[in-house]
């Protein structure tokens, strides 16, 4: 599967259940953020090879949906138990492609094979229905109608980079799982990680052909994909700008969407500040913020705030910076231009005097983590998502008035709200525009059968094992008229 080119591994692309080499002849580098030196190589697929490998899914999806669902899920069964088996030599890829932790990184692939294994377990208790036709006025009950779930043909999955294996799999899995066939486009810093899951997929002998991984250039294959007439459903996970585009290239074929977010961690004058503490640490710092569930902002009421900024100061300054190797939570950021990105952001407050309260060193694109007090309306890191350790706090008199600024952002993915009382979390909860809203603990998106969306420019459609196959799917409607 792979060929040694002076001692780094040249990978090949997954095209029509054969591993080969791209016919354009090219490869691109994969950089490793930590280590700061190419890691290895990966195909540079064709439009050709798109081309080819979407005719393939296409015949072999007719097969694939032709069989049991519980002969399917004997297949995917059969990939979280390779997982499992090779998790210690995916994690290793994952850390050392987009630099994540390694003992995270053996986390999500363990999360990955337990979500496989529930999605197959969901799509075999899920069940269609019958409606008798003289439920409606004047209907007549010889009529019968009888609604299950048919596949949609070929789904497009496109995988970012901050999951390269789980939030791959929660796309593929439920496709699969429900009869279509599969075009897997990883990011390019996490394709490595990508190949890594697929040749586990390989290993179960899945038929040829029904998933194809296209390892390549955005410039080349990016648009491509999304508009081959060949594909039936997109499901995306990355940035907002890019999810725009894709709404707009994509006609008539069903798109879910999950994107950015700059989720608030509302901290009211009563809340329990040991939880609203180790809830913002660890939801705003774990993998240095690149998440898009990260905390982004916290919005706090004034009574409480240099308590809540103080209690902040010293865990931020408490943690552990420096390699994933070992395990440290704040790790330099995906390249070069993401630091600089967060920077700006910071820069940007301290220009516009935002109090820095610990934080803003840099060394190449690892960012310290950054707390900034004091945050105002007019400076960019309040709303714009930094995809960094950089924590921004707003002081607000009121819960009307946190409820207000966490709505004025064009993000609505998700927000904790942190209170003693629970008539108040639920009155914020309600009135907060998020897909979710927890309620004394961090925003994340797990577990993983919880249904998971965002509103305005964070997403659209909704995600979670159950939806997704739901989504992955449509209603085959077929009525018996009866003598
Ligand atoms: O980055 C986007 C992910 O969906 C976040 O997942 O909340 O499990 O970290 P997570």
């Amino acid at each position: 599967m792979a060929s040694n080119v002076s001692e780094l591994t040249t990978y090949m692309a997954y095209l029509e259940g054969e591993w080969k080499k791209s016919s354009s002849g090219e490869t691109i580098a994969i950089q490793s953020p930590y280590l700061r030196q190419t890691i290895g190589y990966v195909q540079a697929v064709t439009q050709d090879e798109v081309d080819d490998a979407i005719t393939a899914a296409h015949n072999a999806q007719k097969e694939w949906a032709g069989l049991s669902l519980s002969a399917r899920g004997e297949y995917l069964d059969r990939w979280a138990d390779e997982l499992v088996k090779n998790s210690e030599e995916i994690a290793q890829a994952i850390m050392q492609e987009v630099g994540k932790g390694f003992k995270d990184a053996q986390k999500e692939v363990v999360r990955t094979a337990d979500l496989i294994r529930y999605t197959v377990q969901e799509a075999l208790h899920m069940h269609g229905e019958s409606l008798r036709g003289d439920g409606f006025p004047g209907g007549d009950q010889k009529k019968i109608g009888i609604v299950e779930r048919a596949p949609l043909g070929v789904v497009l999955a496109i995988a970012p980079f901050n999951y390269p294996v789980n939030l791959a799999a929660s796309k593929i899995a439920p496709a699969l799982m429900v009869g279509n066939a599969v075009i897997f486009k990883p990011a390019t810093q996490g394709s490595i990680s990508g190949i890594k899951m697929i040749e586990a997929l390989d290993k179960t002998g899945l038929p040829k052909g029904l998933l194809s991984l296209t390892t390549g250039r955005g410039s080349v294959i990016g648009d491509y994909l999304v508009e081959h007439k060949g594909i039936n459903m997109i499901s995306f996970t990355g940035g907002s700008s890019t999810g725009r585009h894709l709404s707009k290239q994509t006609t008539m074929i069903p798109l879910v969407l999950e994107l950015g977010g700059k989720d608030p961690a509302i901290v009211c004058d009563d809340a329990d500040l040991d939880v609203a503490v180790s809830s913002i640490m660890n939801g705003a710092f774990s993998y240095s913020g690149q998440r898009c569930t990260a905390i982004k902002r916290v919005l706090v009421n004034e009574r409480v705030a240099d308590e809540l900024v103080s209690r902040l100061k010293a865990k931020v300054e408490k943690l552990t910076v420096g390699s994933p190797e070992v395990d440290s939570t704040i790790v330099p950021l995906i390249d070069d231009k993401s630091a600089d990105f967060v920077q700006g952001l910071i820069d940007d407050a301290l220009a516009k005097n935002a109090t820095l309260v610990t934080g803003n060193k840099r060394e190449n694109n690892l960012i310290y983590p950054t707390l900034l007090d004091n945050v105002t309306e007019d400076m960019d890191v309040a709303w714009i998502e930094p995809f960094g350790p950089v924590l921004p706090v707003i002081r607000v008199k009121s819960d009307d008035e946190a409820i207000e600024i966490a709505n004025k952002s064009e993000f609505g993915l998700q927000a904790s709200v942190f209170t003693q009382d629970i008539d108040r979390a639920l009155a914020v909860a309600r009135q907060v525009e998020a897909g979710t809203v927890q309620i004394n603990g961090r925003t994340e998106r797990g577990p993983d059968h919880f249904p998971f969306l965002g509103v305005k420019a964070s997403g659209m459609g909704v995600q979670g094992i159950h939806h997704s196959l739901l989504s992955m799917s449509r209603e085959r409607v077929t009525v018996l008229n009866l003598k």
